[in-house]
């Protein structure tokens, strides 16, 4: 949450910090700022609500620089305001610095520089930084020793970026904890520093990425990283596969319908390479399981949230059919708060699209140190998550900008069945190139074949979302593996358009929810043929005798259910146990379309923010 962005070199910083918050607003959109270093002095622009705003102050008031910092905000300490926006400045206007994270210690913190005469400027936790450093420049320590000092007092986790106009020619940044990421971008005589990589992926595929306490001085030139007890730290440096074209919206109207819609291409991405389709086997080295290990896993525990969390469910269906290993799913907010039974024989597979998630990493944790074997399945390359982990699977969804998850989704869900297909194979239940192994791997290779007939059929749900946009609830319906997805798509109607939905088992209808089902209740049914499709089809039709207006997803050439819903949603056949992977595109085109009917932002939903780096 809150996004930030340094640059350094030979360039205007002022287009180029801006360009960076653009692509980061998914990480909060309360407020934007910027600073940077105009003839010897700091200048700071910052305005309350989207970036926008701001860019229109910049014009307004325009800087010019060398060297800045911006940062766009997702508020938790002080009102959304401009005050209150970053970055903040000391009080003798030498020392500016942004931050994402929590000062959970800032009361008492604020109280002694108060106590020492320092007048605060805005309600912000950050603010006591900026006034730590600079109290330590004015002891006669350099930004980076001053920096140093500061953060040592801070409680909480953080990313921090600080600028002196004292030091103008470096940057100092800082990350501790779980706050976010600090990207740190290595260019030919320039470097920048971002919350995230889309924000300086067209200027550079060489990045570092900061340890938790670990603070790094950048020059135009040069980088130097230490931890925060000043021992030198020979860092990894990345170079990122990305394509900078697919971190831009291009010709959608929304970053959401562009990411729903590459879909097809992401799931080939994700399977190939890791799928010899000649030899009919499947390769993860990364997940690094020895044959041994794998024989000897007794259980399989998967963290996530949100989003994440649903495919994990789905996940649950694939392995445990597949592996024959029994899989329990957490949620990540939750799995630290009891005393989880973990042994040697258990891996705990963290999902996470950011590799950031506060509280999916800290389940990470937990795991970690009752002695569970770490595993994660991450889309941002070098994040966290991925870091911390013993073994990993790419998402390989390309930068996913819009704050409601899509391609994660499904790319998260085909790789857990390349885990159960690597895993099955380990332990012997599937032979390299067997007829069954054979069969998986037909499945897999005809997806993005299926997901992109799918995505073909965008026009019928715009249709549909125009009729059904102006209902107030829903009820989204689904059994077995396709329970989960109605979680899912009640999920993405709620957070994008605002209007109530509950995803709800169906056969526990009966037991409780069917009181709701009138004629102003749409009740979306996944009702695909598949082994509870008669099942599916009774639920309908109790939806129906109660006046409901049924919606049903289903398989292509169903008439039946064309006499019993009042819409369908046609989708192609497809094997069970990938069927989730169809059955939400759908799901996720008709929020989108209903959002925008509704005139919502689709993109930067209310109150929501991409990467939730805290509790
Ligand atoms: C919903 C959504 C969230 C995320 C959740 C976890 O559309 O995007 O529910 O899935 O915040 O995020 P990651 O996967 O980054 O850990």
């Amino acid at each position: 949450m809150c996004g930030i962005v340094g640059y350094i070199g030979p360039q205007d910083a002022t287009p180029l910090i801006l360009n960076g918050l653009q692509r980061l607003e998914y990480r909060g959109y309360d407020s934007a700022g910027i600073a940077v270093l105009q003839k010897g002095e700091i200048a700071i622009r910052r305005d309350v609500g989207k970036l926008n705003n701001l860019m229109q102050l910049v014009q307004q008031e325009p800087l010019n620089g060398r060297i800045g910092i911006g940062h766009t905000r997702w508020a938790t300490h002080g009102q959304p305001s401009s005050r209150n926006a970053h970055p903040h400045i000391s009080a003798n206007g030498r020392t500016v610095v942004v931050h994402n994270g929590i000062v959970e210690n800032f009361r008492a913190l604020r109280d002694e520089l108060e106590a020492e005469g320092v007048r605060f400027q805005s309600d912000t936790d950050t603010e006591v930084i900026v006034h730590l450093v600079q109290r330590e420049i004015s002891c006669g320590k350099n930004v980076t020793e001053a920096t140093q000092a500061a953060v040592k007092l801070l409680r909480g986790a953080h990313a921090i970026v600080v600028l002196s106009a004292d030091e103008p020619d470096r940057l100092v940044a800082v990350r501790i904890g779980n706050a976010g990421g600090v990207a740190l971008g290595i260019g030919e005589g320039e470097m920048f520093i971002a919350s995230d990589i889309p924000a300086i992926l067209e200027h550079t595929r060489r990045m570092i990425f900061l340890e938790s306490r670990q603070m790094a001085t950048l020059t135009r030139d040069a980088y130097h990283i230490q931890t925060l007890d000043g021992e030198p730290v020979d860092a990894e440096v990345h170079t990122i596969s990305w394509d900078p074209v697919s971190a831009a919206r291009g010709e959608y109207r929304h970053f959401m319908q562009k990411e729903i819609q590459e879909q097809a291409r992401s799931l080939t991405d994700t399977i190939r390479g890791r799928v010899d389709f000649q030899r009919g086997v499947v390769t993860l080295p990364d997940l690094t399981l020895t044959p041994d290990e794998a024989k000897r896993l007794k259980r399989i525990v998967t963290v996530a949230c949100g989003t994440s969390a649903y495919s994990g469910l789905v996940g649950k269906f694939i392995i445990e059919e597949i592996a024959r290993i029994p899989v329990e799913v957490d949620y990540g907010s939750e799995y630290r708060y009891r005393d989880p039974i973990i042994d040697e024989d258990c891996a705990v597979l963290a999902i996470t699209q950011s590799g950031e998630t506060v509280d999916t990493l800290a389940a990470m944790e937990e795991a970690r140190d009752k002695g569970a074997k770490l595993w994660s399945i991450v889309n941002a390359v070098g994040s966290q998550a991925m870091r911390v982990s013993d073994g990993f699977v790419t998402m390989q969804a390309g930068p996913e900008i819009g704050v409601a998850s899509t391609k994660a989704f499904t790319t998260s869900i085909a790789d857990q069945y390349l885990i159960a297909l690597y895993l099955a194979q380990q332990r012997g239940l599937l032979t390299p190139d067997g007829p069954d192994m054979c069969a998986h791997i037909d499945d897999l290779a005809h997806l993005p074949d299926l997901v992109g007939t799918v995505l073909g059929r965008e026009q019928a749900i715009e249709d549909l979302a125009a009729e059904l946009y102006q209902y107030t609830n829903f009820l989204y319906l689904g059994r077995g593996i396709n329970y989960p997805i109605a979680l899912e798509g009640a999920l993405k109607l709620k957070e994008i358009s605002y209007i109530h939905a509950e995803g709800y088992p169906a056969g526990e209808m009966k037991h409780g929810p069917i009181a709701l089902i009138d004629e102003h209740m749409p009740v979306l049914a996944i009702c695909l043929r598949d082994a509870v499709y008669d099942k599916m089809l009774s639920q309908v039709e109790q939806a129906k005798s109660r006046g409901g207006i049924v919606i049903a997803v289903a398989t292509d050439g169903d008439t039946r259910i064309a006499e019993k819903a009042d819409h369908v949603i046609y989708v192609p056949d497809c094997p069970p146990l990938l069927s989730p992977i169809v059955s939400v595109i759908p799901l996720q085109m008709l929020a989108y379309h209903i959002a925008v009917w509704r005139g919502a932002d689709v993109d930067q939903p209310r109150n929501l923010a991409k990467s939730v780096t805290v509790e």
